[in-house]
């Protein structure tokens, strides 16, 4: 009987939900595919609320369709952590006080770490913040390919290959979405240089666009699933990238299937016929016709706002493009802010500190270490005097830099992490500043707090740095780049490739003073330098977030062996650099219009492809990095010695940790084509993987590679295509260190 009860009481409550659910309408029924949803919201809008869903309503939100109680989208900064709040139309403060986050390491970092699980700890990270921050887009993360050491903005994006660049965008995209959170892969695409970024027309041939600039983006679609892309502000073939036939409805949405919406870089957009009709669908921040820019931005006058009506309403367009743009614009929605399973996010919480750190800790690159001068180690008996030296141990690095700009919960200094780890072997540490940068610590608003003034000359600085190293056992100087406008920072491109500020006299100065000279560069960017034989101890830092002290002190002190790998060449000279020597760069103005045309001259040869086909050997090579311990990677073998178009090959290698410390190796897999019609670079890189190895042990690394990591992409007929012949791969642990070499044949 009591069964008989449960059971009608359960069919009640079926019932009521079921009754409850169908009296929903469709679009609000989660129960109902998506699909559905969205083309019942679409037959309830009206012309006036499809066309609100398209742009801007503030500097960072759009309208949703208040009637039909579907939510705005919030859109926020940046690829290494959530942006404070800004005013309804400002770029300034909002003052509050509830909007601090975690700096994660810059994704030049992550790069460096050639790890995959680091980019799914990562996007998984700053996707939690952003979602308990309420916002539904991610405007990162950034993966244009690095073409010139210049780039004020390289530090955001991913190094100058494609295949390690894809290999690690799409874990962060997956990471992030888990979270109900759109990510906006951006700035598609060409945008490779800040200088001139508005008015820059690339011209590139197609063979090089498909082969470099485009891979890690279409890995971000085709694989990350990415919910957003973001156009670029540049031109391409005389269009903006945000309105681009070809980049946008050619390749995009037709090539690449992509189903979510492209959103306009702010102040991308320029024409509404062309943002109609050439795949923009969401666009942001313009400054429109009468207004200037920063003025209140009349968002009805946005080029897909009131002009767009009038076409309809002239009956000069009909809403085919503009019910395609409100389906991606309201599966975004759908995906995020109507998306009732996703969860609901933390901010600053303890992961989200040591994912920072972790990331930090496996993407600092190890340079030089003559003579082992690294760690540094408790001795017997002593207490090591170390000195630090430079801005750059002192110098927040989380303000600034342009929209990647942060208000951190914290931020460790280098000098700070080194102090602390100092203690614990019972070291001393002193301090000099070396040299004066970058005094101001502001930016939108935001401040470092900090005042770095110093009125004393350079000759005074370097005396002072001089005099304390005499007696130090080591000195360690923390330099590099900032976060200033002609420094790794958005809207300019460096001015020199040199250390700026005169740092190289500070180091060729401590290196006579004192021979355990380590030199820790802080940069987004390759630097010159030419005291690199009088420095026995180099490490490269980059931008490490909240956690830098600490990550840089765990290498400096051994308690992490260093295992990041450089995801781009430093070059000994500029020139040495394919776009500096054949590209064109910055560009050459048009007459009479406000158009700089560049025509990427030095094509596929970007980086090591340009170095090792040029036979230019560079200062450190990409995939570089060193090790506290040693490896050993024997001799490659194939299982098969011919493969077909259509089967693959797998080629395994082992590898030894022949040190006395544990460690982790990145075994790197490059394809070369020694005989082909085309001009191939000498070899391309296709696979990798990180072990981490306990002393003595030995793993067997397999690649499987097929037709795919054999093509080259043949811009008449269209397609990717690899030549019957004869392929070499090529093992190491750096494009400039490779071990084992095997042949294979590709059959016709
Ligand atoms: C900036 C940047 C872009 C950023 C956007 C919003 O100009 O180019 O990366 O997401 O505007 O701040």
């Amino acid at each position: 009987m009591k069964n008989l009860g449960l059971i009608v009481f359960g069919i009640g409550i079926m019932w009521a939900n079921a009754m409850q659910a169908s009296s929903l309408p469709v679009y609000l029924d989660n129960g109902r595919p998506v699909e559905e949803r969205i083309e019942d919201a679409l037959s309830r809008m009206t012309l006036q609320e499809k066309i609100g869903l398209l742009h801007a309503q503030s500097k960072f939100s759009s309208r949703g369709v208040p009637r039909l109680g579907i939510p705005e989208l919030w859109t926020t900064d940046g690829p290494h952590g959530i942006r404070p709040e800004v005013l309804w139309d400002e770029w300034n403060q909002a003052g509050w006080s509830n909007d601090s986050c975690v700096a994660f390491p810059a994704l030049t970092c992550l790069a460096a770490t050639w790890n995959p699980a680091m980019s799914s700890l990562y996007g998984h990270s700053i996707g939690e913040e952003a979602r308990y921050r309420n916002k539904s887009v991610l405007l990162g993360p950034g993966v244009n390919i690095y073409r010139t050491p210049l780039n004020g903005r390289n530090f955001e994006y991913m190094g100058e290959d494609p295949y390690l660049a894809a290999r690690m965008v799409v874990p962060y995209i997956k990471g992030v979405q888990s979270n109900g959170v759109a990510t906006c892969v951006k700035h598609y695409a060409l945008n490779n240089q800040e200088y001139n970024r508005h008015t820059t027309n690339v011209t590139v041939d197609d063979r090089t666009l498909y082969e470099i600039y485009l891979p890690a983006f279409k890995a971000a679609v085709t694989e990350g699933g990415t919910w957003t892309i973001m156009g670029a502000y540049n031109l391409y073939n005389n269009e903006h990238a945000c309105h681009n036939q070809k980049l946008l409805n050619d390749i995009l949405k037709k090539e690449w299937q992509f189903d979510g919406a492209v959103i306009s870089d702010w102040g991308g957009t320029h024409d509404t016929m062309q943002a109609i009709k050439n795949g923009l669908d969401l666009e942001f921040g313009s400054w429109t016709n009468g207004l200037s820019e920063g003025s209140k931005n009349a968002y009805d006058s946005y080029y897909l706002a009131d002009p767009y009506i009038k076409l309809i309403n002239s009956g000069a367009l009909g809403t085919t493009e503009l019910d395609d743009k409100c389906r991606r614009i309201l599966r975004l929605i759908f995906r995020t802010a109507m998306n009732p399973n996703r969860p609901f996010g933390s901010l600053c919480s303890d992961s989200h500190y040591e994912a920072a750190r972790r990331i930090g800790d496996e993407g600092i690159v190890l340079l030089r270490n003559e003579g082992e001068i690294l760690p540094i180690k408790k001795a017997e008996g002593t207490a090591p005097r170390i000195l630090v030296v430079g801005e750059n141990a002192i110098k927040m690095m989380t303000v600034g830099g342009g929209s990647s700009s942060l208000k951190v919960q914290r931020e460790v200094s280098p000098l700070d992490g080194i102090r602390s780890a100092a203690k614990e072997i019972g070291a001393t540490v002193e301090y000099a500043r070396g040299y004066v940068g970058d005094v101001n610590g502001e930016y939108n608003g935001v401040t470092s707090g900090q005042n770095l003034k110093d009125s004393r000359s350079a000759k005074e600085l370097i005396a002072e740095a001089v005099n304390m190293a005499r007696d130090a056992d080591y000195v360690i100087f923390v330099g590099g780049l900032n976060k200033s406008n002609h420094q790794d920072c958005e809207g300019s491109d460096r001015k020199s490739y040199s250390l700026p500020y005169h740092q190289n006299d500070v180091i060729e100065a401590l290196s006579k003073a004192n021979r355990n000279l380590i030199v820790v560069n802080v940069s987004g960017n390759a630097v010159e330098m030419p005291w690199v034989k009088k420095v026995p101890g180099i490490i490269q830092a980059w931008y490490l977030g909240s956690e830098a002290g600490n990550s840089i002190a765990d290498v400096i002190f051994g308690k992490v062996n260093p295992s990041g790998k450089l995801p781009f060449s430093f070059p000994l000279s500029l020139n040495d650099n394919g776009a500096h020597s054949m590209g064109q760069y910055p560009g050459i103005k048009r007459n009479k219009e406000n158009v700089w045309d560049e025509e990427y001259r030095e094509g596929i040869l970007v980086g090591y492809r340009w170095h090792d086909t040029k036979r230019i050997k560079p200062l450190f090579a990409f995939g570089h990095g060193l090790s506290y311990t040693s490896f050993m990677i024997g001799d490659a073998s194939v299982d098969k010695k011919e493969i077909t178009q259509s089967d693959s090959i797998t080629i395994t290698v082992p590898v030894t940790n022949t040190g006395v410390i544990p460690g982790a190796e990145v075994v790197q897999l490059y394809i070369a084509d020694p005989v082909c019609s085309v001009t191939r670079p000498t070899k391309e890189l296709k696979g990798f993987e990180k072990v981490y190895l306990q002393p003595g042990e030995t793993r067997h690394v397999s690649f499987t590679v097929g037709i795919d990591a054999l093509s080259y992409f043949d811009s008449d007929s269209h397609q990717w295509k690899a030549e019957p012949g004869e392929f070499k791969a090529m093992l190491g642990n750096s494009s400039d260190k490779i071990a084992s070499t095997v042949s294979f044949v590709l059959k016709k």
